[in-house]
Order: C-alpha cells, then structure tokens, then sequence
C-alpha cells in the first residue's frame, strides 16, 4: 500500500498541528509520500501533468489540511479543479483514479461539540464535508473515515505528539473504514 499526502497548508512554518504530523509521517518514506502543495507552486502554477502521474503512483490518496472557513485552503482547491480534469479525474464511469482510496487529514481549530445543528458552528463535520464525499463518489475513489483533531489551539505538546502518532498509525494501516461508517448513528 502505497500512500501520497497532499498537505495544503498555506503557513506550514506557523502551524503546530500540521508541522507535528509531517515531522512524524516523514519516518516513512518508503510508504507514505510527502507532497506540500503551497511550498510545490508557490506561484500557484499547478503542474497537472506531473500531479497526475503522481497520484496514479500511489493507492492511497490523502488530503491534508487545517480547516479554513469549513472547507480546505484555496489550494486544493486549485488542485481538484485542475487536476480532476474530465477525461482523467472523471467520465462517466469515473475517473483514472478509480478504485483507489482517498482519505482527509483535517486540523480544526473549534470544538467537536460546536460542530452541530444546536452548536456554534450549525453543521456536523460529516455534512460539511460533503463536496469531498460527492466529489470521492464522480471520481470512483473510496472515501475513507477522516482523521481529525479538534480544539487545535488548546492541545499540549504531548497531545500533538500523541496525535502524530495516531495519525502515522491511521496512514500506515491496511485498512481503513469507510467515511460512511464513522458517521453511522445507529
Ligand atoms: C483563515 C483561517 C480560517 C479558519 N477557519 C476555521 C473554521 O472554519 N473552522 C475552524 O474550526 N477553525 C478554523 N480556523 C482555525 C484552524 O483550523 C486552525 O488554526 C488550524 O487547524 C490549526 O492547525 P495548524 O497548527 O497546523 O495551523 C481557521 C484559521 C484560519 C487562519
């Protein structure tokens, strides 16, 4: 298993969360893929051509973000509207990338209680989340459960250390549930 992770984070050298998890996923080269969008095309210029034959690499495709007004930074952004080009990221039976797996690594700075139709925030992660799970469905990708952590700037430095840690554990499994099941209620 094979594992590419996108980061998009456009102020790596200010983050704590972000920053601890690549310095731990870094450990493992030989599994995991290391790609840093902002610091790849700091003039925004996305190289498609080389993007998708990274991707097609790899059966395990990661995006990973802090969260930024409930979506990801515009570079990833970027990255699907010009990478997912139709003919490559989708047709009507999906896309090149079918059949592999597609995760999101996802840094949120409020609280997992806010995140609720009676909380500050009025939606769940999983509902706003959603434009990654259609856009996982056109393309034939599984969606894989997310790894999150809430409360960013309240976390001690041996809570990151210990989410690091998790995180590696999360990205080196060989399987990983389905985003649908983290959210199942019943
Ligand atoms: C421009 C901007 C927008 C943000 N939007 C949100 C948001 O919509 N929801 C939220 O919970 N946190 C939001 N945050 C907080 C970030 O999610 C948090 O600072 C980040 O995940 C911490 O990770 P880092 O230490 O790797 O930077 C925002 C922060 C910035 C700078």
């Amino acid at each position: 298993m094979k594992t590419l992770v996108l980061v998009a984070h456009p102020n790596l050298n200010n983050s704590r969360v972000n920053k601890s998890w690549l310095r731990e996923i870094k450990n493992y080269p030989d599994q995991i893929t290391v790609h840093d969008l902002y610091a790849a095309y700091p003039d925004w210029r996305i190289n498609v051509q080389n993007e998708q034959e990274l991707a097609m690499k790899h059966d395990r495709i990661i995006f990973q973000f802090p969260f930024y007004w409930y979506s990801s930074p515009p570079l990833l952004k970027k990255w699907l509207d010009d990478v997912l080009t139709y003919g490559w990221g989708y047709t009507s039976k999906g896309g090149r990338l079918r059949g592999k797996e597609l995760g999101l690594a996802i840094s949120i700075g409020g609280s997992e209680i806010d995140y609720h139709p009676e909380g500050g925030d009025l939606y769940t992660i999983h509902e706003l989340l959603s434009p990654f799970h259609a856009t996982s469905n056109l393309i034939g990708t599984q969606l894989l459960m997310p790894f999150t952590i809430f409360d960013t700037d309240d976390k001690s430095e041996e809570e990151l250390v210990s989410s690091a840690r998790q995180y590696s554990e999360y990205l080196l499994a060989d399987k990983i549930a389905s985003f649908q099941s983290r959210y199942r209620t019943n």
